[in-house]
């Protein structure tokens, strides 16, 4: 398969977004870019946090999103740098895949012959909902988590988060043989919105159909708590009314990192 020239162009992309990539530890950013069967494209950033192990992946953001989108028809990933170990890993064992390597940098879903002919980024902002309420939100985020990839756990969950402009964008978690490799669908929606540039975020609405008394794990709040800590946390709290917090109240006395900034 001769792609090279198509590749070309999803560097091309991927070299473009990476300045989205939110690297205050290690000024390093990284970039992915997703090509789907019908050339629509989905970027992905890394997105570094002060508990480092907590960082999100280039891949793992592209991929999630394209979950939350309700897209898993992945043709290829154009990486802005090679592959790491952890990526090599990742992919080759992705239930969407297993995607090979073509060189370090492109990797294409086993049994692709052609790759399409790139076309633009998919627009990641949710159709408005009717109204603006709080229930409404958690409804929509319950409607969403259908979306989650959960054949590990079958424990769905859905996020919605708000931009400063009540624009919504939308998160589920996604799942891996690999469980560290694990991404909670509030991270999910978190890292789109960096990997598309858009915010700030005001608000998080979260549900899981299966546990409407949910809240952020432990690893969601050290990632949110950097990310927006004035945010309100909305979690569904089944026929009663919603609940909320602020993110900074979910984990008082947090790890703020600061100390080992290098940039922003
Ligand atoms: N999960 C979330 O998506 N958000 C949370 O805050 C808690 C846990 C997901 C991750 C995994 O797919 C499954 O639920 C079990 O932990």
């Amino acid at each position: 398969m001769n792609t090279d020239p198509l590749a070309g162009v999803l560097y091309k992309k991927a070299d473009k977004i990476l300045e989205r990539s939110y690297v205050p530890y290690s000024s390093q950013g990284r970039s992915a870019v997703l090509l789907l069967d019908d050339g629509a494209m989905i970027p992905g950033v890394r997105v570094e946090n002060a508990s480092f192990s907590l960082t999100i992946t280039a891949v793992i953001n592209a991929i999630s999103t394209a979950v939350a989108l309700g897209r898993t028809d992945i043709q290829a990933i154009a990486l802005s740098d090679v592959a790491t170990p952890g990526d090599e890993a990742f992919l080759e064992r992705h239930p969407f895949g297993p995607f090979t390597a073509t060189n370090k940098r492109l990797y294409v879903r086993e049994g692709t012959d052609q790759l399409a002919k790139p076309g633009s980024f998919l627009d990641p902002i949710l159709q408005p909902l009717q109204d603006c309420s709080n229930e409404t939100a958690i409804q929509a985020a319950r409607d969403v988590s259908s979306r989650a990839f959960i054949p590990e756990s079958q424990f769905p969950v859905g996020c919605l988060v708000e931009l400063s402009d009540g624009r919504l964008i939308a998160g589920v978690n996604v799942e891996h043989p690999l469980w560290p490799q694990i991404i909670c669908a509030e991270r999910n929606a978190f890292g789109t919105a960096v990997s598309y540039g858009l915010n700030p975020i005001t608000k998080l609405y979260l549900s899981s159909p299966v546990d409407q008394h949910a809240t952020p794990c432990g690893a969601c709040r050290q990632v949110l708590v950097e990310l927006a800590p004035e945010a309100a946390v909305w979690m569904d709290r089944g026929i009663r009314d919603a609940e909320h917090a602020r993110i900074d109240q979910l984990l008082p006395g947090f790890f703020s990192g600061n100390a080992l900034r290098r940039s922003l």
